[in-house]
């Protein structure tokens, strides 16, 4: 079986050594979590590590500004994969009109055209809220066929959880999805926190401990043993 590593800081072995590939991921979870940080590491780390070329489609985001804010943030390099071709981002904007069919068809041409191998979608609700909920699984049945098992990519949908929800949102997606993994944050003391789980991964065994998530200005994103 093939593994697809992030290169996260304690994340890889969460998994059994990586992500079963190819897959259709799910992760989910509350507001400043880290999930754009999990996700463009991803890309980042496998561009860098691996040579795997990496599509980031933000319905959220205006290119300057998440790369602005992650650079910030973090000290990430986007300019050497961007220039040599291995980090593309697409950015829809939520306000055009936008015509579902037409975004998925520029998302697979890119993803297709510079063979793609690492996916991730800003946000599925984003990219799903103007459609009725039994148009999602079609969407999601051309993002499984085409790109996942047709061109070998893992794909990263991320969903976007109010704080308090327990229910994942859209409905379907978490039946179809390989994995799924959450983000929470939650108040301990006066602080608030966040805690991040592997709630399933077909395929392979993993750990269904929560971690910690930390965000370190160095690093980016970790997950540390939580202490009981
Ligand atoms: N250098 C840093 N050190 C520590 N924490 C940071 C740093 N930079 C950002 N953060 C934290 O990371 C959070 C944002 O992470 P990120 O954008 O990845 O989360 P998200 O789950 O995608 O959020 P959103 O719901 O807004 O899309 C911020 O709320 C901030 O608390
Ligand atoms: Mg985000």
């Amino acid at each position: 079986m093939e593994r697809v590593r992030s290169w996260i800081r304690g994340f890889d072995s969460l998994a059994g050594g990586g992500i079963p590939s190819p897959s259709f991921m799910l992760l989910v979870g509350n507001p400043g979590t880290g999930k754009s940080t999990f996700s463009i590491q991803f890309l980042l780390n496998g561009a860098k590590f691996a040579n795997e070329t990496g599509v980031y489609a933000s319905f959220l985001e205006r290119e300057e500004t998440f790369v602005r804010n992650m650079t910030q943030s973090y000290g990430f390099d986007f300019k050497s994969p961007m220039q040599a071709g291995k980090l593309h981002y697409l950015e829809f904007s939520p306000l055009s009109p936008i015509v579902i069919s037409d975004v998925f068809a520029e998302i697979a041409k890119v993803v297709l055209e510079n063979g793609a191998k690492r996916l991730v979608i800003d946000s599925l609700n984003a990219l799903l809220s103007d459609l009725p909920a039994a148009e999602h699984r079609r969407m999601l049945e051309i993002i499984v066929n085409r790109l996942i098992k047709g061109a070998g990519c893992t794909v990263f949908g991320i969903v976007e959880q109010g704080i308090g929800k327990q229910e994942i949102g859209l409905g379907i997606e978490e039946f179809v999805a390989d994995g799924l993994i959450i983000f929470e944050s939650y108040v301990e003391g006066f602080e608030v926190k966040r805690r991040g789980v592997i709630r399933k991964l077909r395929g392979t065994e993993h750990s269904s401990r929560y971690q910690s998530i930390l965000l370190t200005p160095k690093e980016g994103i970790g997950f540390l043993q939580m202490v009981e």
